[in-house]
């Protein structure tokens, strides 16, 4: 395998496996994340985020498949690995019965930081994350979003290369999901590369790139514009005062994938190659003797490009059977 540090990759997999008994968790994962960069897992629950995290940061072994983390052999070099990166989990993963203070001189211990290091790195923590009123706190009486605060907090207080976050603001309001993020760019603009898992696509439009996960298989990956641009559908905006019916009558129609609606408004999938197929969709909803009001081709969102990827697979799954 080429080497990871002089190809500017954090992370470099191949043929990435997991199985659990008769489930395939990860299945053949090939993934090559930048350094620098907030890189994303995007995909619903039980998509192998989690366990192909704990794979990367040498928690759990491969059933088959080469890892390469920071120029490291995962799992062979684990324990090298240990103090270079940082994880998170959705959970926060905090001792709740000890105080503010006491988890982070309890996580420095555990990462070995010496006195000195201690001295500066928790109260620079304490201070970026906003955590000097609640010192004297039990983490668990704190809110959501202070004890992510505190995880975060936790989880760079070795200043680490590497970041794994898993689904970290899944249990957070929007407001603190929007600062979580902008520490987020800070500690890239630091250096930090970090590897984010989500199910949230104004989360998956803010990463650098992104690889998209559907049933343990990886099913596209880019930046979120190129990942626009690769979508194998057009997508048409219909809006009509009767939404359902047009739903309806749109689903039947040969060149139409899928519609989902918004309020008035539905996100047609038609297609790709149908010329004019505004123009089109347009005609056929009035004939059909239905209300429409506008119809318009429009850029493909990163929830489309998951629409559409996951509805291939599907396609060809149950062409198989
Ligand atoms: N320890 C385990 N034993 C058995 N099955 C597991 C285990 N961990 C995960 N799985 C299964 O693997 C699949 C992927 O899970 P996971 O990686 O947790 O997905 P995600 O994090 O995307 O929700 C799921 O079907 C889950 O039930
Ligand atoms: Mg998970």
């Amino acid at each position: 395998m080429a080497d990871s540090i002089s190809s500017g990759l954090a992370i470099r997999a191949r043929g990435l496996t997991k199985d659990f008994g008769h489930v395939v968790a990860v299945n053949n994962l090939d993934l090559d994340v930048p350094r620098s960069r907030i890189y994303g897992f995007l995909g619903p629950n039980g998509s192998g985020k989690s366990t192909s995290i704990r794979m990367l940061c040498g928690l759990l072994t491969p059933t088959h498949g080469a890892i390469r983390v920071l120029g490291l052999e995962i799992p062979r070099q684990a324990e090298q690995l240990r103090r270079k990166v940082g994880y998170m989990t959705q959970k926060f993963s905090l001792f709740e019965d000890l105080t503010v203070t006491e988890n982070l001189n309890f996580i420095a211990n555990i990462y070995t930081l010496t006195r000195a290091e201690q001295k500066i790195r928790i109260p620079e923590a304490m201070e970026r994350y906003e955590l000097g009123r609640l010192t004297r706190q039990r983490a668990g009486t704190l809110s959501g979003g202070q004890k992510q605060r505190l995880a975060l907090a936790a989880a760079t207080l070795h200043q680490p290369e590497l970041l794994f976050l898993d689904e970290p603001t899944s249990a957070v309001d929007p407001e603190n999901r929007r600062a979580f993020w902008e520490s987020l760019f800070d500690l890239v603009g630091e250096g930090t590369t970090i590897l984010v898992s989500t199910h949230y696509m104004d989360e998956a439009e803010r990463c650098h790139a992104l690889a998209i996960l559907d049933l343990g298989v990886l099913v596209a990956a880019g930046s979120p514009d190129q990942l626009s641009a690769g979508i194998d559908a057009a997508v048409i905006v219909v809006q009509s005062r009767e939404p359902r019916k047009v739903s309806r009558f749109l689903d039947h129609q040969a060149i139409v994938h899928s519609t989902a609606q918004i309020g008035n408004i539905l996100r047609v999938m038609v297609d790709r190659d149908v010329p004019d197929a505004a123009e089109f969709l347009k005609k056929a909803v009035s004939e059909a003797g239905l209300p429409v009001d506008h119809c318009e081709k429009v850029h493909p969102s990163l929830e489309d490009v998951f629409v559409a990827a996951t509805q291939a697979r599907k396609a060809a799954r149950d062409k198989k059977e």
